[in-house]
């Protein structure tokens, strides 16, 4: 099947020489690594990925929300280059290099809300959300961590305990640290059955209720959310929920720690998503996937009061704040402030293409998203919502058939998400809804 970006070579997908290749994979990588589309890439380049027998895919998995000015931007290249010319290790923490200390600058200057100007550098998301819990701990001396029921921080023991979902994250891997859930504002599936917007976001006031209990009345040390549950399937709150959020967090001296590796680096439109909600001030902002053109980079970010709490050598590690990482972060970082206003254009051509079909298919139950990162919840009767599980799966390998990349995501496993290079040419941008109109068509008339 051939249109003209998306492009498909071999008689099936995976092709041969794929194929050949997953079975390497299932000889040398463990099980526990699960793979969303089982081709083997060989270029990428913009919004296209090349793989090992000629098939050409559009992407809109990007890495899951890395390459958000798309593959290979010759700028970050150049930059990784230069530096790769200088030096590749020092150890900023053995001896300091300037890169690390302007990254630092950039999100000090981009931060959301006021007075985040310090940070620690680290690799993984996951690994800058374990620091924001011990930052934080060691700051207002309290234990108790806080996170969202659907929510997805990472996969080391802290975050992982953090995030919500038990298959296929948690399961079989505790005892885990103690942490405790909160409900988020999933308002399609509200946890209270109550109805937007005359429930008044009594979610929100349950928080501050659990934290006057006796159980935690003066004990609890953080809240971390993502502005949109990424994972959890796109989940929007309503504009109220994280500014009352932000204010319960301030009268019980709780850290508001906002997760941003999902929907930061100029994914909605805006370099942070919680500033499309005046008010939700956080205290600490983590970030990682986007912010690091395609290296492994991370941050924490908070107040000077907060992040200067631990002690001398308490915090860091070998590799974080790579210096080819900061170099590239430096120049994808540029690139994004001066292409963010593209953002709305993915974004109204998205939801025009997403609402035709939506009333074609009933199956979609629900379009979500903000900016580029937009998600389409499917269910297979739209009065009882019962989640189209199967159905996400197959609308996914439909499209991979066809020469798109889209990824699943949900609590439910029922969310088809897509996340485009916020540059996505605007005819990339058509193909790809018409061969997603495509995929859908296939599965609900199968
Ligand atoms: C919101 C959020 N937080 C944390 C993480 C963990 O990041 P990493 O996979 O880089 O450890 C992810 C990864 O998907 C994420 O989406």
């Amino acid at each position: 099947m051939s249109s003209k970006y998306g492009s498909i070579m071999s008689k099936e997908v995976p092709g041969p020489k794929s194929a050949e290749l997953g079975k390497l994979r299932e000889r040398l990588i463990a099980k526990g690594v699960g793979i969303v589309a089982p081709v083997f890439i060989d270029r990428a380049e913009g919004s296209l990925l090349t793989d090992v027998d000629g098939n050409v895919f559009i992407d809109m998995g990007s890495g899951i929300g890395v390459t958000n000015v798309g593959h290979r931007p010759p700028e970050v290249e150049a930059a990784i280059k230069a530096q790769a010319e200088k030096f590749i290790h020092p150890c900023f923490q053995v001896t300091p290099y300037e890169s690390y200390l302007r990254v630092a600058e950039k999100i000090a200057k981009l931060a959301p809300g006021t007075g985040l100007t310090k940070s620690v550098l680290f690799n993984a998301g996951a690994e800058a959300v374990e620091n924001s819990v011990k930052i934080s701990r060691h700051f207002n001396k309290k234990a108790a961590a806080f996170s969202f029921n659907h929510g997805f921080h990472g996969r080391t023991m802290m975050a992982l305990a953090l995030t919500a979902k038990d298959m296929p994250y948690k399961a079989g891997y505790g005892p885990l640290p103690e942490t405790y859930k909160v409900e988020f504002a999933y308002c399609y599936r509200c946890p209270f059955k109550m109805d937007y917007p005359s429930c008044g976001i009594a979610c929100a006031d349950k928080i501050d209720e659990t934290w006057t209990s006796p159980q935690f009345e003066g004990k609890v040390s953080s809240l971390i959310g993502e502005p949109i549950a990424g994972e959890g399937g796109f989940i929007v709150p309503p504009k109220e929920f994280y500014p009352k959020v932000a204010k319960i967090c301030k009268k019980h001296n709780v850290v508001y720690i906002d997760d941003e590796i999902q929907t930061g680096a100029g994914r909605t439109g805006k370099m942070w998503c919680v500033e499309h909600w005046p008010g939700a001030e956080p205290d600490i902002l983590v970030s990682g996937k986007g912010i690091g053109g395609g290296f492994p980079l991370s941050a924490t970010t908070g107040r000077p009061e907060i992040m200067d709490a631990p002690q001398v050598g308490g915090l860091g590690g070998t590799f974080g704040g790579n210096p080819i990482a900061c170099a590239a972060s430096l120049s994808q970082m540029e690139i994004i402030e001066k292409n963010m206003d593209n953002v709305k254009n993915i974004n109204t051509l998205m939801v025009k293409r997403l609402k035709e079909m939506q009333e074609k298919h009933s199956i979609i139950g629900e379009i979500r998203g903000i900016g580029a990162m937009m998600a389409l919840e499917l269910v297979s009767d739209p009065t009882t919502k019962e989640p189209a599980a199967k159905e996400a799966g197959a609308v996914k390998n439909a499209a991979l058939k066809r020469g798109l990349l889209i990824l699943t995501c949900g609590t439910y496993n029922n969310v088809v998400r897509m996340h485009p290079s916020i540059i996505m040419p605007q005819d990339v941008l058509e193909e790809s809804m018409d061969i997603l109109e495509g995929s859908f068509k296939e599965v609900t008339s199968a």
